[in-house]
């Protein structure tokens, strides 16, 4: 895949539509995560060394249901991500809750040269969401060149991720080439063994994922509420653990592929159990065909924990996606933290190459960081979405748009 990148475009005198996916978590107005304002800064910082006319940012937060900014809610607000990208560029950036339109194009022609101006969340319009042509005209007539480092947002057919790359020469950013190069090299030249390990609650958002992943790996360690639902349809009673009943026909499906392909599909052997999900609850260690009906699975055991370091160890490539437990309440993390540890080491010693992704699996990393221990990994995705679509071997809307089919078509050929 040959998709436009920025290395060697000079943006000396451009007018420059930059979109990003700051769409970072909050808690009371604070962001509590600041990765993905970190990933953007090597482009931005790229984008102004060649003297830009101006930058103009364009993000999204949240999933507003608003039409127009006339419905703003506060809450979904870019104001405090302009301040934290402000301290983290270590240059102004101008906030503007201007309408995508003349008026913010008459803020941008007034600003000083190099300025960077952060424009309001852009799902506060039903025109990006419906990649709506008009819209997508109007967001292009801000600028003349046009620069995507939101890789995370590739799988939204979105007018800033596709509409606006119809009527702007258009390029992928530095962290968008480095997420679209590491993962390529995850499903495309992996050194074998290759493992997954896919936890989280539902096997029903992830049964795409699970399907092309087993024709693609050696190892597939299931864990979390997916696991419980496949203990469910091989017959095991998991007590009041969280389990999709109405999806036991897919979790059949899963097994029955696993059992025609070359992937070892391992489910966990033992549990860490509770009656209740609270930080001060008496927990259990049991083995997977002996928990009570009133209790339920909220970790891996040690001994699939055991098995699953051996594994590991075996293995040239590992994808991580999930906690394997309740890792937010405290006597459930130890499986997940164990586990990120272990990769982490193996990743350090470079006996391995490791690509990590989700939301979750992010926030479960930060939670695993001490003083005296700090996780490292060939690749962490910021994505969410994107990533598992991409894992499931889709095509996503946001690289198609950057894919050189034509130069010329795609205006490329003078830069
Ligand atoms: C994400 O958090 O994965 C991206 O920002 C995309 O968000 P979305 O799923 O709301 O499009």
């Amino acid at each position: 895949m040959m998709i436009a990148v920025i290395d060697n475009v000079n943006f000396m005198d451009r007018q420059v539509i930059l979109r990003l996916d700051l769409n970072t978590p909050m808690h009371d107005d604070k962001i509590t995560d600041v990765t993905r304002i970190e990933r953007v800064i090597p482009t931005l910082r790229k984008i102004l060394a060649t003297n830009p006319r101006y930058v103009v940012i364009f993000s999204h937060l949240g999933r507003p249901k608003s039409k127009s900014p006339a419905e703003f809610n506060a809450e979904d607000s870019l104001l405090p991500v302009a301040d934290a990208l402000q301290s983290l560029l270590g240059k102004d950036v101008i906030f503007s809750n201007k309408p995508v339109g003349p008026e913010l194009k008459e803020l941008l022609d007034s600003t000083p040269n190099g300025s960077v101006v952060m424009a309001e969340n852009i799902r506060f319009y039903s025109g990006e969401k419906n990649n709506d042509i008009d819209f997508s005209q109007t967001l292009a007539s801000l600028g003349d060149i046009f620069v995507n480092d939101a890789f995370s947002c590739s799988h939204r057919s979105h007018s800033s991720i596709v509409g606006i790359t119809n009527y702007l020469p258009s390029f992928a950013g530095l962290s968008f080439k480095a997420e679209i190069m590491a993962l390529e090299e995850f499903l495309e030249n992996p050194k074998r063994p290759v493992m997954g390990i896919v936890a989280g609650s539902k096997v029903s958002t992830k049964i795409d994922l699970l399907l092309s992943l087993l024709n693609k790996l050696d190892y597939l360690f299931l864990g979390g509420g997916i696991a419980n639902t496949l203990l469910c349809a091989m017959g095991y009673k998991v007590g009041s653990s969280l389990v999709e009943n109405d999806r036991i026909g897919v979790a059949e499906t899963i097994l029955q592929k696993a059992k025609s392909s070359r992937c070892k599909l391992i489910l966990p052997t033992d549990a860490v159990v509770a009656k209740q999900l609270t930080p001060n609850t008496t927990t259990q260690v049991v083995d997977i065909d002996k928990i009570a009906l009133d209790q339920a699975i909220y970790d891996i055991g040690p001994k699939t924990l055991e098995q699953l370091k051996n594994t590991l160890k075996k293995c040239g490539t590992i994808l991580l996606n999930g906690p394997v437990g309740v890792y937010e309440v405290s006597p459930f993390a130890d499986g997940t933290i164990e586990i990120i540890k272990e990769i982490s080491g193996l990743t350090k010693a470079g006996c391995i190459r490791s690509v990590i992704g989700g939301g979750d699996t992010l926030a479960a990393i930060s939670m695993s960081k001490t003083n005296e221990f700090k996780p490292e990994f060939s690749h962490i995705s910021t994505a969410g979405g994107a990533f598992l679509e991409w894992l499931e071997g889709k095509s996503l809307p946001g690289i198609e748009a950057l894919t050189i089919h034509d130069p010329i078509k795609k205006k490329v050929s003078h830069y």
